[in-house]
């Protein structure tokens, strides 16, 4: 193997991020780097993207591509900080223009606004396409399902696979999310499903259910025969009916808008006229609106 994948685990988010590098160049990508982010006081810090750019300068690599497997909804990307730092190019999928869309009503968000965010990542990725770094290729699979933008990135024989599947006693990814769909997560799950035998699928989050270790990556065979929610042999019927039967029960993320009105500008704050970074939060009132408005 050329290449070596380095693992990063973020307790607060369960989030796991990596840092994968050709062995001989040290040319390297980061993947889903979050902020650490402090929803009661407010506090934003990079404790977490500090430790990987200590690793990054350790092992003497160079980060060609920050990349994103999609626009999260439980924590902040750290994707416009490690480019500051690193001066390394941003990439996501094209269709996060899709997330921008279903949220620019939610946030009440300009069009200058939505085009500004835009133009904050430097490459919109299509499926099939290939990024290099070093001797190394990436290929981009769209596989859309939990939100519009997902992806999976194969490198070699690994694949991260974001949030489409998580480790087998864990399941599958929620589909509730603006054009989140459980029909559209099944395809994009047939079509890791149909990777060769020896790919190895990296996890993008773990919830280590019943206090287990983190686990990072498992073989494409044992994730088919063992997965919870959807099996080499489960139909798109069956699958549908039950994720969208635990989605209907499941809360709301703690960090969806704080995180949403970030991450869909690629991890930029929005500023007030003075320079103080807000984030908004939209109210919906269960009763009619007439006492709760200020300026009246
Ligand atoms: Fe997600």
């Amino acid at each position: 193997m050329k290449t070596n994948i380095q693992p990063f685990f973020h307790p607060a988010s369960s989030t796991i991020s990596y840092i994968v590098f050709d062995v001989e160049s040290r040319a390297a990508v980061i993947i889903d780097s979050p902020l650490d982010f402090c929803p009661q006081s407010g506090v934003l810090s990079t404790q977490f993207a500090d430790q990987q750019i200590e690793f990054i300068h350790a092992q003497r690599l160079h980060i060609c591509w920050i990349l994103e497997t999609h626009a999260h909804a439980d924590h902040l990307t750290a994707v416009s900080y490690l480019k500051h730092k690193l001066n390394a190019k941003i990439a996501v999928s094209e269709d996060i223009v899709q997330v921008q869309a279903s949220f620019q009503s939610i946030f009440n968000l300009s069009q200058q606004t939505i085009q500004k965010s835009k133009q904050r990542f430097d490459r919109l990725l299509c499926d099939e396409e290939e990024l290099t770094f070093g001797q190394t290729i990436l290929k981009v699979i769209k596989t859309p399902g939990h939100t519009p933008d997902s992806l999976t990135f194969l490198i070699e024989n690994h694949a991260f696979i974001g949030d489409t599947l998580f480790m087998p006693d864990i399941g599958s990814a929620r589909c509730d999310f603006p054009k989140g769909s459980a029909a559209t997560l099944y395809n994009s799950i047939q079509r890791i499903y149909a990777l060769p035998e020896e790919t190895i699928l990296w996890m993008c989050h773990d919830y280590q259910p019943n206090g287990r270790d983190v686990a990072y990556h498992i073989p494409l065979k044992e994730m088919r025969e063992k997965n919870l929610h959807i099996q080499h042999t489960t139909n798109l019927d069956a699958f549908v009916l039950q994720r969208e039967e635990r989605d209907r029960g499941l809360a709301v993320p703690k960090l969806l808008y704080p995180a949403i009105q970030v991450n869909l500008c690629a991890g930029t704050l929005p500023q007030d006229d003075h320079g103080q970074c807000f984030l908004k939060i939209p109210v919906t009132l269960s009763q009619p609106i007439e006492w709760a408005k200020l300026n009246d």
